[in-house]
């Protein structure tokens, strides 16, 4: 979601007559876009500003915008004295606005809706791949994340305004469409008529468009994996066989203490579902090691749920106290070295089933997606439906945007392979 913002941001600077420059000491604004998920993001983004006040021109007007200057606020002004502006994740379309006060020194970190995606230029040359946010913020209160304080609660964007943002990108260039959002299966929109939309009509309606080859979206909370949204691996052939489902811990008593209520018959019961739905599907998760009370055995538990499922490209992540979430004053916080420990062991785990996943497709023909050249300019980089890197000896001519893949060789990053039609 930050990322997309970014070049959102980019374009509508772009649309007021500004240029991108990749050095900051050029730069007559500079705007860092920040994560507050983890302390770390927040750190680097205080150790960013101090370097860069440093060396950019003395008049550069300076901001942060998304979840670092909502959950900073004010209080930003104060541990960067030259900032010139904090503007939270839900007011990015008020930034023309605000670089032409000359009194910059305000800041606006309200949650007030998504107009933001619709205020902001549309992009005129959509990129093969292109992201629309359907959903932003979060009802489901981990007791860990800020994301509910950061983006807010769940709201959901007009179905038209979802379908015809797909419509335009169809029309200017897109092949794959990727639906996003914190919750993204939360996705809920009533019309005037009482009539609800969920993800699964933004689905269905995507398919139609001849342009879109490829679906997806991202990312889903496991209990929202409705039957409407699982039955759409099963008949929507442009939804790709991969679908991200973080189930965080393997333990039980962790997840009661994240409230994330559900058990892992539940989880499994869905995992389940979803293969018969559609038997290739693979699943990726996002794990958090070290949560305040984690025991070994707690631990030895996610491990056995990612053998379990074998999920594939998956990121863990050791626990980071937040401020305004309920985990970072839970009694029993686990030490820094136990957390490293536990992280270094899990992400061996998730390497290794990642290695035998590649090494299965082998032999398996994939349709895949150009990405362009790779930095030696000899090769292609193409993605596959499960969103491994796949390089091909460049071709002749253009390359095909979309192509069969005939797998040749795999390792742990990455595969190789022909390009069959
Ligand atoms: N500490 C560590 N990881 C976190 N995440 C969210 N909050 C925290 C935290 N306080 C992880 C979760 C989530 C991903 C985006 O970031 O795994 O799925
Ligand atoms: Fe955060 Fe995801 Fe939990 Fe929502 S479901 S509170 S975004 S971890």
């Amino acid at each position: 979601m930050n990322v997309y913002d970014g070049w959102r941001i980019a374009a509508m600077l772009d649309a007021h007559g500004m240029t991108k420059t990749d050095d900051a000491a050029d730069a007559d604004i500079i705007i860092l876009n920040t994560c507050a998920v983890r302390a770390k993001a927040t750190d680097k983004v205080y150790s960013a500003l101090g370097r860069i006040r440093l060396g950019k021109k003395p008049d550069a007007i300076m901001g942060i915008v998304g979840c670092v200057a909502r959950e900073s606020g004010a209080d930003a002004f104060k541990r960067v004295p030259d900032l010139n502006f904090v503007l939270g994740p839900q007011s990015y379309h008020k930034l023309p606005e605000i670089l032409e006060n000359p009194d910059m020194r305000l800041f606006n970190i309200e949650l007030s809706g998504l107009e933001k995606f619709d205020e902001m230029p549309k992009l005129e040359k959509s990129p093969l791949v292109t992201y629309i946010p359907i959903q932003e913020g979060c009802n489901h209160c981990c007791t860990y994340c800020i994301v509910p304080y950061t983006r807010g609660r769940e709201i959901s964007r007009n179905f038209i305004d979802c379908v015809r943002d797909v419509e335009l990108a169809a029309k200017t260039g897109a092949v794959e469409i990727c639906f996003l959002g914190q919750n993204v299966n939360g996705y809920k929109y009533i019309d005037e008529n009482g009539h609800t939309y969920r993800l699964s009509d933004l689905i269905k309606s995507a398919a139609k468009f001849d342009a879109i080859k490829r679906i997806r979206f991202t990312s889903s909370y496991p209990t929202e994996m409705t039957n409407d949204l699982i039955d759409m691996f099963a008949t929507e052939e442009k939804l790709l066989p991969f679908l991200n489902m973080p189930i965080q811990s393997g333990s039980p008593d962790v997840l009661k203490r994240m409230n994330r209520p559900y058990d892992l018959n539940q989880y499994m019961d869905i995992v389940h579902k979803l293969k018969l739905a559609r038997p290739d599907i693979q699943i990726s998760s996002d794990f958090i090691v070290g949560f305040p009370g984690e025991t070994d055995d707690d631990f030895d538990q996610t491990l056995q749920i990612a053998r379990t499922v074998k999920y594939i490209n998956s990121y863990s992540f050791k626990y980071s106290p937040r401020p305004h979430t309920a985990a970072a004053i839970m009694p029993n916080q686990i030490p820094e070295n136990i957390k490293s420990k536990r992280l270094t062991t899990l992400d061996a785990e998730l390497n290794e089933i990642q290695r035998a996943f590649n090494e299965s497709c082998v032999g398996k023909t994939l349709q895949c997606l150009c990405e362009g050249p790779d930095k030696t300019g000899r090769h292609l980089v193409y993605r596959t439906p499960y969103m491994q890197q796949c390089i091909v000896a460049k071709p002749d001519g253009d390359p095909k945007q979309i192509c069969n893949i005939e797998i040749t060789a795999a390792n742990k990053a990455s595969l190789r392979g022909k390009i069959i039609d």
